[in-house]
């Protein structure tokens, strides 16, 4: 518990260290990965180069700090969080490498600004922030083994088949090596992919969506092979994963994890996404119907052409099959000859032209501009905070 004092001390320099904030953790980084190599290994070193993840910590950690007295009011980032850091194994030993640095870091930028009272003060309000992660963490690692076909750390998978989704997406049907169980998981989760890629020289590790609904046969990833644009380079995973990785080739896999999953609430269902970000949507789609056969189901998806559409023919078919599924198809530039159901963006008058109500749970997951699009057309048709799930591909972004 810590003392009134320490808590003025950390709630009155929040701002200070807020409009800091990038700084700060750009020079923890820094530090980080001088001090600490290894932890290339860990983090994802093109999100480092994007300034994406920097900016995510400092988030977190200043809505942290600010609610330093009522850590439960801030439960729900700590869970999403904790899932990530779950799925990439952090341990509670990295916790205070962590802090020491990020100390550091806020006396290299605060100069004589950070009196030694105002980083104790932070020293104190880190451990129990850092304790408050270890704990939910220590759940989740629990949960996660003693489940029936879980395990910790890694675990080898065979890729069993590779099936091309559309120009740009791969999908990866997976299969443990050691022939055993495969865990439940929910419908959004993700798992994360570690691989060696000779020409790089720490490892690294990627969250992909498990896009398939959960059975015991396998999991499935449909992975976008990121092109580069203008100063960043093509993915690096992503192009190792399609070019490098063949049928009967192994990866490894940590068990799913993510808090973006499918409710079952008794309302329609808007699974509304952009690209790459159909994967969980699609798992949600698949899982729906074997759940709740009778919840009626609006499945949106936004491509730029139909050459990009993943699952193009797989959902075609399955809202064939299914009356309540409704599927539409929105293309940025389609081809004078194909068909689809609007052309442009999403926009509300469209999108209340075919979910008849606003009584529906809205999931949608895509690129950070098409999340903003479709969060403020969401804000504008007045649609309850509690109905609106969304999940971004990386560090957390921005939906003002
Ligand atoms: C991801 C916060 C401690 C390693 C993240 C994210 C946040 C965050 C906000 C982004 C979540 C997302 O992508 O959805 C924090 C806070 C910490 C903490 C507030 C301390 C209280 C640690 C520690 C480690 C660690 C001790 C390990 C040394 C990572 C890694 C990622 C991550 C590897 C994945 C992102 C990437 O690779 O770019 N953390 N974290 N974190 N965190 Fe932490």
């Amino acid at each position: 518990i810590l003392d009134k004092q320490t808590i003025e001390t950390v709630k009155a320099t929040v701002p200070v260290l807020e409009e800091h904030g990038k700084a700060i953790t750009s020079r923890f980084y820094q530090l980080l990965f001088i001090n600490h190599p290894e932890l290339k290994n860990i983090f994802n070193q093109t999100n480092q180069r994007k300034g994406k993840q920097p900016q995510a910590l400092a988030n977190a950690v200043y809505a942290a700090a600010a609610n330093i007295d009522q850590l439960e009011n801030i439960l729900p980032v700590v869970n999403q969080i904790a899932h990530k850091h779950r799925s990439l194994n952090i341990k509670p030993e990295h916790y205070p490498i962590v802090g020491e640095n990020l100390l550091k870091a806020m006396q290299d930028v605060l100069k004589e600004a950070a009196t030694k009272e105002i980083i104790a003060a932070w020293a104190k309000a880190y451990e129990v922030i850092a304790d408050a992660f270890i704990q939910v963490e220590k759940e989740m690692y629990e949960e996660t083994e003693q489940k029936d076909g879980g395990w910790l750390d890694y675990r080898p998978f065979q890729v069993v088949e590779k099936v091309k989704e559309s120009d740009v997406i791969t999908s990866f049907y997976l299969k443990p090596a050691d022939n055993g169980l495969l865990p439940e998981f929910e419908a959004g989760q993700y798992i994360t992919v570690k691989v060696n890629i000779p020409t790089i020289p720490y490892t690294c590790q990627r969250q992909y969506s498990l896009s398939c609904k959960p059975n015991k046969e396998f999991f499935r990833i449909s992975v976008k092979k990121e092109k580069g644009i203008a100063e960043n380079p093509d993915g690096v995973v992503s192009t190792y994963l399609h070019e490098s990785v063949h049928e009967g080739d192994t990866i490894e896999l940590s068990a799913p994890a993510g808090d973006f999953v499918l409710n079952q609430a008794d309302k329609p269902l808007v699974l509304i996404s952009g690209g790459v970000g159909l994967t969980p949507l699609t798992s949600m789609l698949e899982t729906v119907l074997h759940e709740q056969p009778n919840r009626e189901v609006y499945y949106i998806h936004a491509a730029q052409h139909e050459n990009l559409h993943g699952f193009k023919d797989h959902v075609k078919q399955i809202a064939q099959q299914h009356e309540q599924v409704h599927a539409y198809t929105i293309y940025e530039k389609p081809e004078e000859t194909t068909h689809c159901d609007k052309t442009g963006f999403i926009d509300l008058t469209w999108l209340q032209s075919v979910v008849p109500t606003q009584e529906a749970s809205f999931y949608f997951c895509g690129p950070e501009p098409f999340m903003k699009t479709v969060y403020q057309a969401l804000q504008a048709w007045q649609i309850n905070e509690e109905n609106i799930y969304y999940e971004f591909f990386g560090p957390k972004g921005s939906l003002e």
